[in-house]
C-alpha cells in the first residue's frame, strides 16, 4: 500500500483562500447554474467575486461550506435560495438617464414622429428589458413626458422587465434616495417627482409617469410573452455578462419584435454582432435601427 497522502483532484482544491472551502467543482456548479438560468457567463477569473457574494448567503443560512450550498441550489428546497444566488450574482448599478445621449436621441429622432402619430390615434410602445431598479424606464418615461406631458391620454406604453424580482418590486415603488437623482435633469425633477411620504429628502415619481409603465419579471433568456412589436427596445448593460451566443440570440429575438426604423439602444461597452448585426445600423453611439426585416 502507497506511504504517499492521497492527492486532491484539481476539481476538489480551494480557489479562494476564505472563511469557506470553495473548490473549482463549485464554482463550475455555480457558473453553470447562473448561465442555464440566466445566460449569465462567469469565467473562473470571476471567482473571487462569485465567493464574496455568496459567503453572505452561506452565512445567513449557517451553512458551512458551499458543497452543502450548491446541493442546496441544485435541488427542490433550494427553488427560492437559487433565485437569491441570482440576484445575488447580477450587478443592478444603473442610473437616471445614464448613457444620456439614447435618451436625447428617443427625444429628438425617435418619439416627435411616433408622438404625432399617437396623437392620430396611434399606439407608441417602449420597452426596458432589464430595467434594474426603475431608473431606465422612468427616464424613458419623462423623456416622453417632456415632449407630451398629456400622455397618459394617449396610447403610450412603457414595458419595464427584468429577471430580478426584488429589483422589479424596488423599481414599481419609485422612491429614491437623494443621492440617486443625479443625472436627472432639474426641470424634469421637479415637473415629475414629489417629496415621498414619510422618507426626508427622498422622491416619489409622479403618477403621469408611473401610470405609463407596466413592470414585470422577464427573463431574457426564456420565454417572452409579449406579442406586439415595440418602437424602441433598451437593452442596456446587461448583455455583457452573457456569451457571445448568447448575445447573437438576444439581438436575433428583438429584431423581429420591432418595425422598420425601430431603435435599439444598447450598453456602452455592448455590440450587436451575429445574424440580426446585418439587420440593424448604426444611427449614433450604441444606437441601432433596424433597416432589414428578420423572420419571425
Ligand atoms: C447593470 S443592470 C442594467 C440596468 C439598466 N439597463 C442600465 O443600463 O442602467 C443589469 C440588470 O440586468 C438584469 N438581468 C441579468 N440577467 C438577466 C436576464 N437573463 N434577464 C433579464 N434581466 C437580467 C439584472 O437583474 C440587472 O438588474
Amino acid at each position: 500500500m502507497s506511504a504517499l497522502p492521497a492527492l486532491k483532484s484539481r476539481a476538489a482544491q480551494p480557489m479562494v483562500d476564505g472563511e469557506f472551502v470553495f473548490t473549482e467543482d463549485d464554482f463550475r456548479k455555480i457558473a453553470a447554474m447562473a448561465h442555464g438560468d440566466a445566460g449569465i457567463a462567469l469565467h473562473e477569473t470571476k471567482a473571487t467575486l462569485v465567493y464574496s457574494r455568496l459567503a453572505k448567503r452561506l452565512r445567513a443560512l449557517g451553512l458551512t461550506s458551499f458543497q452543502d450550498y450548491c446541493a442546496l441550489v441544485a435541488g427542490q428546497d433550494g427553488v427560492d435560495e437559487r433565485q437569491k444566488m441570482l440576484a445575488a450574482l447580477t450587478t443592478n448599478v444603473t442610473r437616471f438617464f445614464r448613457e444620456p445621449h439614447h435618451f436625447e436621441h428617443l427625444r429628438d429622432k425617435v418619439l416627435p414622429p411616433l408622438l404625432a402619430a399617437a396623437r392620430a390615434g396611434g399606439r407608441v410602445r417602449l420597452w426596458s428589458s432589464a430595467c434594474s431598479s426603475g431608473q431606465e424606464p422612468y427616464s424613458m418615461a419623462m423623456t416622453v413626458l417632456s415632449l407630451a406631458p398629456d400622455a397618459a391620454n394617449l396610447d403610450v406604453k412603457i414595458l419595464a422587465t427584468d429577471i430580478d424580482p426584488n429589483m422589479v418590486a424596488e423599481a414599481r415603488a419609485g422612491v429614491y434616495g437623494p443621492s440617486l437623482l443625479a443625472g436627472m435633469p432639474d426641470d424634469l425633477r421637479r415637473r415629475w417627482t414629489a417629496p415621498a411620504a414619510g422618507r426626508p429628502g427622498d422622491v416619489r415619481i409622479a403618477d403621469e409617469a408611473r401610470a405609463l409603465i407596466s413592470f414585470n419579471e422577464l427573463n431574457l433568456i426564456g420565454g417572452w410573452p409579449m406579442k406586439g412589436r415595440f418602437d424602441a427596445i433598451f437593452c442596456r448593460n446587461v448583455a455583457i455578462y452573457f456569451d457571445d451566443d448568447t448575445q447573437a440570440r438576444l439581438w436575433s429575438r428583438f429584431a423581429p419584435l420591432l418595425p422598420l426604423g425601430g431603435a435599439l439602444y444598447i450598453g456602452h461597452s455592448e455590440r450587436v454582432a451575429g445574424p440580426a448585426a446585418a439587420c440593424f445600423q448604426p444611427d449614433g453611439v450604441t444606437t441601432y435601427r433596424l433597416t432589414r426585416e428578420m423572420a419571425r
